[in-house]
């Protein structure tokens, strides 16, 4: 099983995802083995990518990129930065780079919060996407959740003055708990929004299922100040 870096922001241990092993198929493993210069290592040094002036964003736990892709495509002068553990998807991603020879994102397999906390310079991001992340719905589990307070402290740190945290979540539970943190009174003073509808994103296999089986789906959107 891969290792993954240290992170600060979470105790000890702690990661927001379940590291598993998945059967990969033969394309997914050769866009893996193959990535070309689509992919960057974690390291403890700032990213080197884009260049300064070009809007960067972050698609966190990108599952099988389609969003990531959807969102590469509608801006194409903009760098998407997408970053998930789970290898099947980084193949996905991968194999839909090259094959829509799409050059403004580059895939990181890693914890992202290690890359926040070491690869990302402050006050430097457009904006980051979290959409559907794992509810990690046993109380005991809460503190696996990428939505908590010390993320909530790391994203403002790397988030530029009026970029935004876009988050979309498929559990009541989950919408109801994202709502109480944000309206804690020194993050009132740290964000603005909210709640908003569905924007044009794409149609991901959790959203799928989520509105197959009659769930919800909370969009927010949090801008920095
Ligand atoms: C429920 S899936 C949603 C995937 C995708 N956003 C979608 O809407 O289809 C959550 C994803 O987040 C990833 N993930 C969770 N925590 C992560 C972290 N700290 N760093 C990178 N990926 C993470 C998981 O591996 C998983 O692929």
């Amino acid at each position: 099983m891969e290792e993954f870096p240290p992170t600060k922001s979470l105790g000890r241990g702690i990661r927001t995802f379940k590291p598993r092993r998945s059967r990969i198929t033969k394309s997914q493993q050769f866009a893996v083995d193959n990535p070309k210069e689509l992919t960057i290592l974690y390291q403890d040094e700032l990213l080197a990518w884009p260049t300064p002036t070009t809007a960067l964003y972050l698609d966190i736990g990108f599952g099988n990129g389609v969003s990531t892709l959807h969102f590469a495509e509608a801006e194409p002068q903009a760098a998407f930065l997408a970053i998930d553990v789970h290898t099947p998807g980084v193949g996905d991603l991968l194999s839909e780079l090259h094959t829509q020879k799409i050059t403004n994102v580059r895939v990181m397999e890693t914890d992202a919060i290690a890359v926040l906390e070491n690869m990302v310079a402050p006050n430097s991001l457009a904006g980051v996407y979290t959409l559907f992340p794992d509810p990690w719905q046993k109380a005991r589990h809460h503190k696996r959740r990428i939505i908590q307070q010390s993320i909530l402290d790391l994203m403002h740190s790397r988030i530029a003055l009026g970029g935004f945290w876009h988050i979309a979540t498929d559990w009541a539970h989950y919408a109801q708990s994202i709502s109480e943190l944000f309206a804690q009174p020194s993050n009132q003073m740290q964000w603005t929004g909210g709640e908003i509808n569905r924007p044009d994103r794409a149609l991901t296999r959790y959203e799928a299922r989520a509105t197959d089986e009659g769930r919800v789906v909370t969009d927010f959107r949090f801008t920095k100040i």
